[in-house]
């Protein structure tokens, strides 16, 4: 199955990813990682992007696509992948359905994660990340058992620099302008289903085994 996350930041995506491409033993493709690891590592690529990061804004297309295109054209074997985080502009969505005509795929389906301001918020405040295999926790939803340690592999935890209040409402206010307008391009090409992202992880995670069964994507 190859699957789309599509939502707000603090919806969820990169939680359910994680948890679904184990469950669907499919491919996990996260911008948002790929960009992290190429300014944690101060790649070219990572020199280029951290300023729009840290500020909360979109990277510039050119780059983002390459990446994305990069990643599925060599993993073209692959069952299935969900993407978290791309596309996330126009133009984005057009080049990921012309390289995956190219390489003889498609899109079966693109999830919205309809989530509230209030509880991305709260979400994105809360949220810490493991420096060493980046499992996302929440320091009240969903804590690690050692505070500051990951339970996964032991390494320390860190807030990510763009989950500061006034960033938080500058990447909602780019998604609002820019990514809002793949809801209509995903609605118009039959592909698009609606799941709040305000419930927690389990009952999710739930609904969109449910989903992918009634479809017969699974
Ligand atoms: P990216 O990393 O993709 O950020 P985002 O889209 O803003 O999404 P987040 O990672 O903040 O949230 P999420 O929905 O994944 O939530 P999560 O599961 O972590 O992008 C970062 C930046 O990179 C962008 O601003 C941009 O600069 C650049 N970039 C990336 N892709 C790009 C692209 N395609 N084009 C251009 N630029 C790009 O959960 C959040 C918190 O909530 C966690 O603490 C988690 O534990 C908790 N939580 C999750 N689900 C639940 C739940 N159901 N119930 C309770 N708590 C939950």
């Amino acid at each position: 199955m190859n699957l789309v996350l599509l939502g707000p930041p603090g919806a969820g995506k990169g939680t359910q990813a994680k948890v679904l491409s184990k469950e669907l033993k499919i491919r996990h493709i996260s911008t948002g990682d790929i960009l992290r690891d190429a300014v944690r590592n101060k790649t070219a690529l990572g020199k280029e992007t951290q300023e729009y990061m840290t500020k909360g804004e979109l990277v510039p297309d050119r780059l983002v696509i390459a990446i994305v295109k990069e990643t599925l054209q060599g993993n073209k074997a692959d069952s299935g992948f969900i993407l978290d985080g791309f596309p996330r502009t126009l133009e984005q969505a057009t080049m990921l359905d012309e390289t995956l005509e190219g390489i003889g795929k498609k899109l079966d389906v693109v999830i919205f994660l309809k989530t509230s301001l209030e509880t991305s918020i709260a979400r994105l405040n809360g949220r810490r990340v493991c420096k060493g295999c980046d499992t996302i926790y929440h320091i009240k939803n969903i804590p690690p058992k050692k505070e500051g340690v990951c339970d996964q592999c032991g390494n320390s935890l860190y807030q990510r620099k763009d989950d500061q209040v006034d960033t938080i409402k500058r990447r909602w206010s780019v998604y609002n302008k820019d990514t809002t307008p793949l809801i209509k391009y995903y609605t118009e090409k039959n592909i698009l289903k609606e799941v709040s992202g305000d419930l927690d992880v389990d009952r999710l995670n739930t609904i969109l085994m449910a989903l992918f069964q009634k479809e017969s994507l699974i």
